[in-house]
């Protein structure tokens, strides 16, 4: 992916993108009109063109001096023109030059605000747009190879281009992770086993230098992590845990960030089963888990600055003949007892374990990134994840941070009171607190396994899968997360957050 500056007469490729904003007229950008001979203007002026959102037109280019021969005007609507708009303008213009088997396109960066910040958001957005979900299938050929791109930032004097062009290069590496998580989670559970996951999860790490280690179930007990384990009797497939360590030199002792990601690879419910409709969607399940080994590799690829260890604890959720019963009760491993109550609330309870051992490992900060809930879909959506944690400072650290890398977070509280929801008769909790709440009762039973470290717990159930198509975004795995946690090691924290 190529970054150049202008003007736009000097750019080679076969279609200009140039995003337009609903109130402007022709002479934003009077050059452009006039090289389309004021065709431009003119649909403007008959409203042909409205630049509703991701609205497109498009207009040979008839002055011959120009080296490109048409332009898309992909419409920004009204409202703030950030980089979360431009990143979706990009995705939504790189999917129809993609349809459209546009062999060399560019995209001019406008919007307002930083354009470094924003040429790395079209960046992402452009790689978004790359992916395809569709390789199992035969009868179709499958797609052309994507259009080769060049991200064109006009009037940067010479600091601001060198920042541009490093920008871009950051972005590009950004969708990839994102889109190597997209993969993942749109594997079936067939072929996505737990030691396939771990595979799969090593190979993309470590070839970014990574350091991965895959504890097998011997391993597992040996830490004594009854809570995975017992998530895991159900399943002909062993269970696996990842452990990631990004250590750069030079890097300080503290802060240790830690990823802990959930890896169901399928989530059946097991003896708690689900209903038969939609169960096919679990094969998403190991979402966060993958998010967590996605952006490993992309802060080793990016240099981030700062120690990381990620940790992915990979199982199926199935039903066989020695799986967990309702009722039963396993001991953690660090210590704390749970009864289950319905073994279809695996993800925290594998999330425990995960939990407690990225702070055996010396994480100072720890985020969790789970499909953990159908509860917050009710409450949030397929738009927004939902955001938990303690102490404040941390949430609203990591909240910032998901705001500019494009994940839609809002925060949900964690009050006391309903860790009465959690109490057991028999043991020290139970896994789940009733319908009342069930996104918090999630949290309320992971933050008994993080001590006092400062915490953030991630709950992506809506949001790992568009079960419906935007233009900025197809239907499928969404790669949400990937693009926070990668950030998240370029950030500087102290104790509190
Ligand atoms: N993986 C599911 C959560 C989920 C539901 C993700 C819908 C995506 C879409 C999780 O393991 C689960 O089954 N949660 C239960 C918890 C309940 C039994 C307390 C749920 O949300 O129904
Ligand atoms: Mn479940
Ligand atoms: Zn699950």
């Amino acid at each position: 992916m190529a970054c150049t500056g202008g003007p736009l007469s000097a750019v080679d490729a076969d279609l200009l993108i140039v995003p337009w904003f609903k109130d402007e007229a022709a002479s934003a950008l009077p050059a452009l009109d006039a090289a389309t001979g004021g065709e431009l203007g003119r649909a403007l002026a008959s409203k042909e063109f409205q630049a509703k959102p991701y609205e497109l037109f498009l207009a040979a280019i008839t002055d011959t001096s120009w080296r490109a021969r048409r332009i898309a005007v992909i419409g920004g609507g009204v409202g703030e023109r950030g980089s979360d708009l431009v990143r979706r303008l990009a995705t939504a213009a790189g999917l129809a030059a993609g349809q459209r088997h546009v062999p060399r396109a560019a995209f001019i960066v406008r919007g307002q605000g930083d354009a470094a910040d924003l040429a790395q958001a079209v960046a992402e957005g452009l790689t978004l747009a790359e992916f395809y979900g569709g390789g199992y299938k035969t009868d179709d050929p499958p797609p052309a190879a994507p259009p080769a791109w060049t991200v064109v930032v006009l009037d940067a004097v010479d600091g601001a281009m060198a920042a541009a062009v490093g920008a871009v290069a950051r972005g590009r590496i950004l969708g990839e992770c994102s889109n190597l998580a997209r993969e993942m989670a749109n594997e079936p559970g067939n072929t996505l086993t737990p030691r396939e996951f771990a595979k799969r999860a090593t190979a993309l790490a470590s070839d970014a230098g990574v350091a991965v280690e895959i504890l097998d179930e011997t391993q597992i007990e040996k830490l004594g992590m009854g809570l995975l384990l017992g998530v895991a009797r159900g399943s002909a497939e062993p269970p696996r845990l990842m452990v990631f360590r990004y250590d750069p030199p030079g890097a300080p002792p503290t802060p240790v960030l830690g990823l802990v990601g959930k890896g169901i690879t399928f989530d059946t419910g097991g003896i708690s089963i689900k209903p038969a409709d939609k169960m096919e969607q679990m094969k998403d399940d190991m979402s966060g888990g993958a998010a967590v080994a996605c952006a490993m590799r992309a802060m080793a690829l990016l240099k981030a600055p700062m120690r990381v260890i990620g940790v992915v604890p990979a199982t199926e959720n199935m039903p066989g003949g020695k799986a967990i019963r309702p009722g039963d009760v396993l001991t953690s491993a660090s210590g704390k007892t749970v009864e289950v109550i319905n073994t279809d609330a695996e993800g925290r309870l594998i999330l425990a374990d995960g939990l407690w051992y990225a702070r055996q490992l010396g994480a100072t900060h720890l985020v969790d990134v789970a499909t953990l809930t159908g509860a917050v879909v009710v409450a949030l959506g397929k738009i927004t994840s939902g955001i938990f944690g303690a102490p404040n400072a941390w949430v609203e650290r990591v909240r910032h941070v998901a705001d500019r890398a494009g994940d839609r977070v809002w925060p949900l509280p964690l009050f006391d009171e309903y860790k009465d929801q959690i109490k057991s008769d028999i043991a020290d909790l139970m896994n789940t607190g009733g319908r009342a709440a069930g996104a918090i009762t999630a949290a309320m039973f992971l933050k008994e396994f993080v001590g006092d470290v400062p915490w953030v717990h991630l709950d992506i159930a809506g949001t790992a899968w568009a079960d419906e198509a935007k233009p900025y975004l197809p239907k499928g795995p969404s790669g949400v997360a990937v693009r926070t946690l990668a950030a998240l090691a370029f950030e500087r924290f102290d104790d509190k957050g």
